[in-house]
């Protein structure tokens, strides 16, 4: 994956080849490009399942969906986090759906083939009708766990580097939050966009829109458009609460409140909204009060399901619980702007008069984005959409 350090933006401006452009209409709405970004940029990447304390007994599991692909994460006796396909190994039948407990075993609703939590396959209805059947090859396929940030993730493919490297030192700047003691304060929930993931993906990889389209926010927050301070992989932003009370009574409440809410932290932290996006489809917002994660996950070409919750400190105070709710009414306000501006680029893209426009400086962690989805499948480099694909990855 390339840096998001600046030096890369000179290396665009200078090289006529890759101009800094957004990229061609057609892949924000091609079916098989779907179906390769699941194969090639998705699968292969670290996907949140859950929160480490939204399975905290025995038994207490989560489902997440991408794409063909179903995935369980199951809290074992020993207190280990093990996550497995959704899939059971008798005729394919999906094991769980959304989130719950299976004290015991994990059982098949189909033809009742039970699993230990360890994916080993204990039982089998008519165990005398399978002649010779191996139980011990027949155990739930395992996926890779990581958990890092408070949150479990899987890997359906390849061999990314581990969530914390990648992370480095904005996890550290993270410590005080104390993110991986958090616990839900909602189940997970997913929303359609009729927008392609990587729209919405690009919105949530510049600040450059928030003046415009995001006029509470800004009349909040100093908005950060130029962040230096990020890794690679993860684009940051930090705004800071403005000094002067704003003009709405809510708003201005929130910023009365909040230094009270939060004493876990020092005191300018307290202050600051934190925004971090990690690739390829992914957002952690850190506030003084709560944190959010929220998911990009395709839904077919030109839609996408956004999949997430909010987590919080245990315990809560008066002030605590008055700042969560304005919290998430300014944040509601904000991701239904973005559903809103997300949905006006997907329909104008769709116009026959519409080719690549340029994108500023501040634009440029899209292109680290847009770097990824060219090595990654090089169709991407073409203005319009190929009659047929490349099989096989060509190199960047
Ligand atoms: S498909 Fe699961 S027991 Fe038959
Ligand atoms: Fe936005």
């Amino acid at each position: 994956m390339n840096s998001l350090s600046t030096a890369h933006l000179d290396t665009v401006s200078d090289t006529p080849t890759r101009p800094a452009h957004a990229l061609p209409a057609w892949v924000y709405n091609h079916p098989e490009l779907t179906r390769l970004e699941i194969e090639r940029i998705l699968k292969p990447s670290w996907q949140i399942v859950c929160h480490v304390n939204s399975i905290p007994k025995p038994g207490d599991y989560e489902t997440l969906d991408l794409g063909p692909e179903s995935v369980l994460v199951l809290r074992d006796r020993d207190g280990s986090i093990r996550g497995y396909h959704n899939v059971c190994r008798h005729r394919g039948a999906r094991l769980l759906d959304g989130s719950g407990n299976c004290p015991a075993t994990i059982t098949c609703p189909y033809h009742g083939w039970s699993y230990r939590h360890d994916g080993s396959l204990i039982g089998v209805p008519m165990r005398d009708s399978f002649p010779g059947l191996d139980r011990a090859a027949h155990g739930l396929r395992p996926v890779r766990v990581d958990t890092a940030l408070g949150f479990v993730f899987v890997c359906l493919a390849g061999d990314p580097t581990p969530v914390a490297k990648t992370w480095g030192r904005l996890a550290e700047e993270l410590a005080a939050y104390r993110l991986d003691e958090m616990v839900p304060l909602g189940p997970i929930s997913t929303d359609v966009w009729n927008v392609d993931w990587k729209i919405a993906m690009d919105n949530y990889l510049e600040s450059y829109h928030v003046p415009i389209g995001h006029p509470g926010l800004y009349r909040m927050f100093t908005p950060d458009y130029d962040d230096t301070a990020t890794v690679p992989g993860v684009a940051r932003g930090v705004s800071w609460m403005r000094e002067q009370p704003s003009s709405r009574w809510s708003e201005r409440l929130y910023q009365k409140l909040i230094g009270r809410a939060a004493t876990h932290l020092p005191e300018a932290e307290r202050r600051c909204w934190r925004f971090y996006s990690a690739l390829p489809n992914l957002g952690i917002d850190v506030f003084p009060d709560q944190m959010d994660f929220f998911q990009l996950l395709p839904a077919g070409p030109g839609k996408c399901m956004v999949r997430g919750t909010t987590f919080g400190l245990p315990g809560t105070s008066r002030e605590l619980r008055a700042v969560r709710f304005l919290t998430n009414r300014i944040n509601t306000q904000v991701n239904n702007e973005d559903k809103w501006l997300c949905a006006r680029v997907q329909r104008g893209l769709a116009s026959s008069s519409y080719t690549p426009g340029p994108l500023s400086r501040l634009e440029r962690y899209m292109l680290e984005f847009h770097d990824l989805l060219r090595a990654r499948i090089p169709e991407f480099r073409l203005a319009s959409a190929p009659t047929q694909f490349a099989a096989a990855l060509s190199r960047d």
